[in-house]
């Protein structure tokens, strides 16, 4: 038995996020053809949509990322956000996606949002895996979306629960009460 089963249930399956991040990729394809796109993964939870979905590309890519965190620790989001990494290069005249892993209360990607257009790119569009529409404070516009879901504490793809469960390789929520 996987040393997850214990505590995990799968939510969304491996296929599942493949295919969603295939038909993204595919749309992100059409929509910027003939430009040069430049991804910008929001460090940690990104990591893995993100290779998945620049792999989905059939542009040339570039690849930045930035890494934010809130001020206070814990699941909830306090709304003060700070830049721990940033950028390597100019983001002035280029096409930005920024690409995060799930919109919870929108906070951190209004933040992001209001910091990278401040650089003036010639673009700034917004892809993320997961939205929680019932938590959102702050609306930011959502371009391309893998999945909706409902007000429950997911893990995996890339999504933690205090650093743990980033590796594995589909989205699953954590069993309460045992
Ligand atoms: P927001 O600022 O409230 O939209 O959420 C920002 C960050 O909170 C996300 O980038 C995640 O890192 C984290 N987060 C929100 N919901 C979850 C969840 O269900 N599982 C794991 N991390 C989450
Ligand atoms: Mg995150």
């Amino acid at each position: 038995m996987a040393f997850y089963e214990r505590e995990i249930d799968v939510m969304i399956d491996v296929a599942a996020l493949q295919r969603k991040v295939r038909e993204l990729g595919a749309q992100i394809t059409r929509d910027y053809a003939g430009r040069e796109l430049t991804l910008v993964g929001v460090l940690k939870g990104s990591i893995f949509f993100l290779t998945d979905l620049a792999q989905a590309i059939d542009l040339p890519v570039r690849i930045e990322l930035m890494g934010v965190s809130s001020y206070l620790g814990g699941n909830e989001t306090t709304g003060e956000v700070r830049i721990t990494h940033d950028v390597s290069t100019p983001m002035g005249g280029r096409h930005l996606l920024l690409v995060e892993d799930i919109v919870d209360t929108g906070l951190t990607m209004q933040f992001l949002l209001d910091n990278l257009s401040a650089r003036q790119p010639a673009s700034l569009k917004v892809c993320v895996l997961l939205e929680k529409p019932s938590r959102t404070k702050c609306k930011v516009t959502i371009d391309y979306k893998g999945f909706t879901i409902e007000d429950r504490f997911v893990v995996g793809y890339g999504l933690d629960y205090s650093e743990k469960y980033r590796n594995l390789p589909f989205v699953g929520l954590m069993k309460t009460g045992e």
